[in-house]
């Protein structure tokens, strides 16, 4: 076996849209400040469903997209930082609705750089040969977390959910997922914070801003390296989705030209460890990435946590 491939995505937002205008009547903000400091013009937001809701949702569409059923998943893994629910964990109540039997389920939370994190370790449970398909998600329920009265954080934040279905390779051929390249800042932990019983999210946002412009570019390099593909060879790019001017930052550092670079961030706004499988599900399903593209998916945030790695576009 070589590995394993992405060979399906799927996503799902909420149906309900806040605009910048929408937010300029709850609190002292306007369109152009969100629009040139983050880069958002809207993002959905969850009334009713769940956050199991809006993760069972993507799943269902990346089994159907990959012309999967619940009976052939034996591995289920939910990327999030906003489970209220402690047991049944997200994956494995995911895994009741969509009735799955007796697969492996876990929720993993490294918060916005979850969904790589998620994605290492399926393809790692694939290769060892503990699971032969997965479901990887990443779901949110910001909306959750947010004071609607704080302008800092709330004109930010969206809800919805991505998910990839993966398989193991077995073609001798070249593995879809490249190596993983993850660590974490944690001495720098409390500049992205959700904490206590009823979470409020908090950040030091130049201090992030200032982390992942000047200290990413490098690790997403080598996750580049480590798939043996040249940055200039890449054919996607998509990080996560948290403010226009560090994707761009990223991208330009990365010497990106030719690159499809996920700009998802404008209509969704930061879904967390949503933003990457929402995002790279969006740009297949426009077609604007073709099967076997390279791809660089790059996810970072609190923690300070980060992951990424190369695949090849489903
Ligand atoms: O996904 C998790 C990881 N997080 C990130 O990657 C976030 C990284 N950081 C950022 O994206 C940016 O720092 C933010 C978008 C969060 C903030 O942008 P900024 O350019 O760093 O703004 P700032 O926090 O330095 O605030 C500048 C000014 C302040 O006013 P004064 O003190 O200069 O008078 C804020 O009070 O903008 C004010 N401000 C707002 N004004 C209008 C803050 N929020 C708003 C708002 N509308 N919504």
């Amino acid at each position: 076996m070589s590995g394993s491939r992405i060979v399906a995505l799927g996503h799902y937002q909420p149906p309900k849209v806040l605009t910048n205008d929408d937010l300029a009547a709850l609190v002292d903000t306007d369109d152009e400040w969100i629009r040139t400091r983050v880069g958002i013009r809207s993002r959905h937001i969850a009334e009713d469903e769940s956050l199991v809701d809006l993760a069972t949702e993507a799943a269902q569409k990346a089994l159907a997209n990959g012309g999967r059923t619940p009976a052939e998943i034996d591995l289920v893994v939910v990327a999030t930082c906003t489970a209220i629910e402690r047991s049944p964990n997200t994956a494995a109540a995911v895994a009741a609705r969509l009735g799955i039997r007796s697969p492996a389920a876990y929720d993993i939370n490294t918060v916005c750089s979850g969904f790589s994190y998620a994605l290492a370790t399926a393809d790692h449970a694939i290769r060892a040969g503990s699971a032969r398909r997965a479901l990887v998600i990443g779901a949110e329920r910001m909306s959750d977390t947010l004071d609607w009265t704080d302008r800092s954080t709330c004109v930010i934040f969206g809800d919805g959910a991505g998910a990839a279905l993966v398989e193991a390779q077995e073609d001798g051929g070249e593995a879809g997922i490249g190596p993983v390249v993850w660590g974490s800042v944690p001495e720098k932990g409390d500049a992205v914070v959700i904490t206590g019983w009823d979470p409020v999210i908090s950040q030091q946002g130049q201090s992030v801003f200032r982390w992942a412009t000047t200290q990413l570019a490098p690790l997403a390099r080598e996750a580049c390296e480590r798939a043996g593909i040249d940055p200039a060879e890449l054919k996607g790019f998509v990080p996560h989705q948290a403010n226009l001017r560090i994707i761009d930052a990223i991208a330009n550092k990365l010497g990106l030209t030719d690159a499809v670079v996920a700009r998802d961030v404008v209509d969704s706004g930061n879904t967390s460890a949503a933003s990457i499988p929402l995002a790279f599900s969006k740009l297949v399903e426009r077609g604007e990435l073709s099967p076997g593209d390279p791809v660089l998916l790059f996810g970072f945030g609190g923690g300070l946590a980060y992951a990424g790695q190369v695949v090849r576009c489903p």
